[in-house]
């Protein structure tokens, strides 16, 4: 009978995670006196399956967000905290076609064809989404091209930077770690929370595209499940990297959160103001869009 797979990788100087086939995950303090009899000190080399892979990229989310609070964890929706997120959106997704395209390159001059096409397939697939995030801006009244023209978030720079750094790599198989963070972090977004975020905005108007398409109603789930399938293909020395990715890049995102959910809704509005030039026409959750009927408070 075969043996069920069990992989593990290092992210850290003394934690390891491991996972089984059957869905099983732990987080291994390696105890550095006793490596010469620790099996899991040293680099795994066997085969991947959909099953451990899981394990590994979501025990390294998990890992990567640990350290935050509850708050951040399920923040409550402000008109503030949602123009934000919107601007990051398009922050995070304007670049990511070709960014992914020069790792596909690379790959393509490397002699590794099937990930190339992988890459290809996700620059296609990732293409319009920095759009999808400003027509909500617009809904929102917000003029979203001037606004990303002048703002990025404090807390998404480093993330941004973070993509276009792995994706220069020469070997750059870490790229797939950092959209599988993101994207698994999207996916696990209900009806719910987009419901959540379109009782803040006037009835009838459409602000959620972005939300909708990177939940786990849209596109997102099977880009998940797309590259889970592909990790647990790649030969032991790439599942490596790329868990290891995943894991750096869900601290540097944990890390964002909390920087800007710090802030306060006031705070978040005259920050805006200041990259606009302007004071945007509903301060403190009021709406006052074109048409809309003028200080209503969004729904709790
Ligand atoms: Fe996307
Ligand atoms: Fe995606």
């Amino acid at each position: 009978m075969a043996q069920a797979v069990t992989e593990w990788v290092s992210v850290t100087d003394d934690i390891s995670i491991i996972a089984r086939e059957s869905g099983e995950v732990w987080f291994h303090n390696r105890d550095k006196t006793k490596s010469d009899v620790d099996p899991f000190s040293r680099p795994m080399t066997g085969p991947g399956s959909m099953g451990s892979t899981i394990g590994l990229l979501d025990g390294a989310i998990g890992l990567g967000f640990a350290a935050i609070g509850k708050r951040v964890a399920s923040p409550e929706p402000t008109v503030a905290a949602y123009i934000v997120a919107l601007v990051a959106a398009y922050h995070t997704s304007v670049d990511t076609p070709r960014n992914l395209r020069r790792a596909a390159s690379r790959f393509e001059a490397l002699g590794r064809p099937e990930v190339a096409a992988y890459l290809e397939i996700r620059a296609r697939e990732e293409s319009g989404h920095d759009r999808l995030a400003l027509k909500d801006l617009r809904a929102l009244g917000v003029p979203g091209d001037r606004l990303v023209a002048s703002f990025i978030p404090e807390g998404i720079g480093p993330l941004c930077k973070r993509f276009d750094d792995l994706c220069a790599q020469d070997y750059p198989i870490g790229s797939i770690g950092y959209s599988y963070c993101l994207e698994r972090t999207a996916a696990l977004k209900q009806q719910s929370d987009i419901d959540r975020v379109q009782a803040l905005c006037p009835p009838g108007v459409d602000t959620t595209r972005f939300l909708r398409s990177h939940s786990a109603l849209g596109s997102e789930a099977s880009h998940v499940d797309e590259t889970i399938e592909f990790v647990a293909s790649l030969p032991a020395e790439d599942r490596i990297k790329v868990v290891q990715e995943t894991y750096r890049s869900a601290l540097i995102m944990s890390q964002g959160y909390n920087h800007e959910l710090r802030k306060s809704e006031a705070e978040i509005f005259e920050e805006i103001g200041r990259a606009l030039g302007e004071t945007l026409p509903y301060p403190h959750g009021s709406w006052s869009l074109p048409g809309a009927e003028q200080g209503v408070r969004p729904a709790p």
